[in-house]
């Protein structure tokens, strides 16, 4: 048993504030979250978990049947409560924009500091523009009573939706922008129970261009590989054996190699753009010229599967039935942020066809934000009468579909794959006409 000094606050309840706020209470710390939504504070309590996550709802149970997580929306309570408080509120790209707004984070610190009376760590983990941690250190100084007693950290968050728990209690590295030797003692002690960890201290800047730079290289490798993919239709080849070929050299390795669709969510289209928005602040422009490419590269395969559809269909859409399955940004969550899915689905649609969308988790969040969209409660139910079916979120279910049942409920079996996720064989002996991107 480790000794636990510290009391944790999680400022911002969201994907990452709940997880690390659950994770925390797990490791043995007793952690109090705060969210100025009071209904999602209530829902919290209760052991209610406003997103999908796998194992995630069982660790917040287990946490608060223990005692050891709370919830308030509190700023007083918080900062009488503890001794290294989190920041984790989202940082959304700017309306109309290609900048991230930050105000959230700004709001944290105008709301937390006039209570912080004693020494403490505040600690950012949102995704930031570089530049932002030393502009929030001045300002939290500034504002709290404690004054230099109150230090800043930035420790930047990799986890990835759907392996969050995992990623948080096992992540690849710890990275920690530090200004003073207690700030990392502090947090090597809060991450001591993780076990042998690879640490990197560094400054600000580097603390926070780390975060962004590992989006921007897992965004550009999966742009190069559907970059591929384009070079592939065009010269008659078949990226998926490309791809598989290039894999074996482990100087590339297979990870987020995968063509299809492309990327989507709330995290990599939205945190390329505003690292090129920060590096044109910065007059640094030409460093990140490449990055707008890989942006136009992943939005050009949504294009691409709208035209493959047309095509498929004699070149207009009017009233055509088209099967979509998969509405989330990718498997194993309800993120419809940016999904590339909802995104075909819904040019489609405005390209008069006669969509029905069915994901097996995603549905409602699709239902509330798309309500003129159709949806079914089942890939079979959705594909009833479709003329053409499109599989453009890689869940378990839809990989594993009998093309033999399926077959049995279409106008017409055509079949494009969009995530390349299907075996082209199986497919084709029943039958139908399979569509890949990036295949013959
Ligand atoms: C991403 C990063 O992977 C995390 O490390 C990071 O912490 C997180 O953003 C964040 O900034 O908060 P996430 O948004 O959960 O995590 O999504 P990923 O699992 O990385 O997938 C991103 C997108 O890329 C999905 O739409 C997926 O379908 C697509 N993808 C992924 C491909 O098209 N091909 C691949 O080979 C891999």
């Amino acid at each position: 048993e480790h000794a636990v000094p510290y009391r944790l606050t999680v400022l911002g309840t969201g994907y990452l504030g709940a997880t690390h706020a659950a994770c925390m209470a797990e490791l043995g710390f007793e952690v109090l979250g705060l969210d100025v939504d009071q209904s999602k504070i209530e829902r919290l309590q209760r052991g209610e978990l406003p997103i999908h996550e796998p194992g995630l709802e069982e660790l917040l149970r287990r946490n608060l049947d223990s005692g050891r997580l709370r919830f308030t929306t509190s700023y007083e309570e918080v900062a009488k409560f503890g001794d290294v408080h989190f920041i984790c509120v989202g940082t959304p790209q700017k309306k109309g924009e290609q900048a991230a707004d930050v105000s959230f984070l700004d709001a944290v610190v105008e709301s937390l500091a006039p209570h912080l009376d004693r020494e403490c760590l505040v600690v950012g983990k949102s995704t930031v523009p570089v530049g932002t941690a030393e502009r929030l250190a001045d300002k939290l100084v500034r504002l709290s009573p404690a004054g230099m007693q109150v230090e800043l950290a930035w420790n930047p968050e990799f986890l990835r939706e759907g392996f969050a728990v995992q990623d948080t209690l096992r992540p690849d590295r710890i990275v920690l922008g530090v200004t003073s030797e207690r700030a990392e003692k502090v947090l090597r002690d809060v991450y001591a129970p993780l076990g042998e960890i690879p640490i990197v201290v560094t400054d600000f800047p580097t603390a926070e261009l780390v975060k962004t730079a590992a989006n921007a290289f897992l965004a550009t490798k999966i742009s190069f590989i559907n970059a591929m993919a384009e070079l592939c239709e065009a010269a008659g080849g078949d990226v998926t054996q490309l791809s598989q070929a290039l894999s074996y050299d482990e100087r590339i390795g297979g990870r987020y190699l995968n063509p299809g669709l492309g990327f989507g969510g709330g995290c990599l289209p939205k945190d390329i753009r505003a690292f090129t928005a920060r590096a044109d602040e910065l007059g640094a422009s030409q460093a990140l010229a490449f990055l707008r490419e890989v942006d136009q590269i992943n939005l050009r395969r949504r294009a691409r599967t709208v035209d493959l559809t047309r095509d498929i269909l004699g070149g207009a859409f009017d009233g055509r039935r088209v099967a979509v399955l998969g509405a989330a940004f990718k498997p194993n969550s309800d993120d419809i942020r940016d999904s590339p899915a909802l995104d075909v689905a819904l040019k489609i649609a405005e390209q008069g066809g006669q969509v029905t969308v069915y994901d097996p988790v995603a549905l409602s969040n699709a239902r509330a934000a798309h309500p003129h969209l159709g949806y079914a409660e089942s890939a079979m139910e959705a594909a009833h009468e479709a003329e053409v079916v499109l599989l453009l979120t890689e869940w378990q279910e839809f990989v594993t579909l009998d093309p033999e049942e399926l077959g049995a409920v279409v106008a017409a079996r055509t079949i494009v794959d969009g995530r390349n996720a299907l075996d082209a064989d199986t497919w084709r002996e029943a039958g139908w006409d399979y569509r890949a991107l990036g295949r013959p």
